[in-house]
């Protein structure tokens, strides 16, 4: 089999396959906060975000999710439908964190209700800026329907999530999704889903099980993802319900 490379991003490569509509991922050993300015190698990362990114997917097909994600391959790299991604970074928020409690200067971890929904133009060079509806049209990033089908789908996938997490001690603080276009149209959920795109607390102890503890240099972050794992895996797999 050759692959040719696709894209190789900050947490990922991806390998065109023979099958034009099914992309290979690789998830990469790696760290990064504040747009890739900071960088470290963590060995063994890749397979913890490449497992819980395999089993939220899974999840969220049996929920009626459709989503691009196909299997996970043996060494941990997984396969999944190719799309055109929208260059919308979706962040759902549950409770203040990050650039939200200090934008509004909110305690952390002030329940939001509604959930909010903000989205986020996808650019590197202008550091992935906040960007509104009638910015989004303007500038023809995408039309109306999708803005909305997007926002939309965030928040299912906001209840889906809030529900699986709540049930293993993990509160869901916020997350970011990304969304693409199949070859024949079709709007489905891509990229990850992993604690580097999302704040999740463990409950009983208050601790980030998330890219947080990376960020703020306060521990291993493989410590938090491999307690997102295991217990996800119980939940899941082990058929703990
Ligand atoms: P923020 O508070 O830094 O805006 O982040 C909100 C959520 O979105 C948080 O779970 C981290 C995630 N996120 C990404 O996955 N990629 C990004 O580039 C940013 C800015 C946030």
């Amino acid at each position: 089999m050759t692959e040719s490379l696709l894209y190789s991003g900050k947490a990922k490569n991806m390998f065109q396959t023979d099958d034009p509509e099914i992309v290979h991922i690789h998830y990469k050993d790696q760290a990064t906060a504040l747009n890739g300015k900071v960088k470290e190698k963590i060995e063994g990362k890749g397979q913890l975000t490449s497992h819980i990114s395999a089993l939220l997917f899974n999840y969220l097909t049996v929920q009626g999710i459709e989503n691009h994600f196909q299997k996970e391959l043996e060494n941990g790299d997984a396969l999944v439908r190719k799309v055109k991604i929208v260059p919308l970074e979706v962040v759902t928020r549950n409770f203040a964190a990050g650039h939200f409690a200090s934008r509004f200067n909110v305690p952390m971890h002030k329940a939001l209700k509604p959930a909010v929904h903000e989205f986020y133009f996808k650019s590197d060079s202008l550091d992935d800026p906040f960007i509104n509806n009638e910015q989004i049209l303007a500038l023809e990033i995408a039309d109306k329907k999708t803005i909305s089908q997007t926002k939309e789908e965030a928040e299912l996938i906001n209840q889906k999530l809030i529900n699986l997490f709540d049930q293993i001690g993990i509160t869901l603080i916020d997350f970011k999704v990304e969304f693409g276009f199949t070859s024949q149209g079709k709007l489905l959920l891509a990229d990850e889903l992993s604690p580097d795109n999302m704040r999740l607390l463990d409950k009983e102890s208050g601790k980030s099980l998330d890219k947080d503890v990376f960020r703020q240099k306060i521990g291993d972050v493989r410590i938090g993802y491999q307690t997102v794992l295991d217990r996800l895996n119980n939940k899941l797999i082990a058929g703990e319900n």
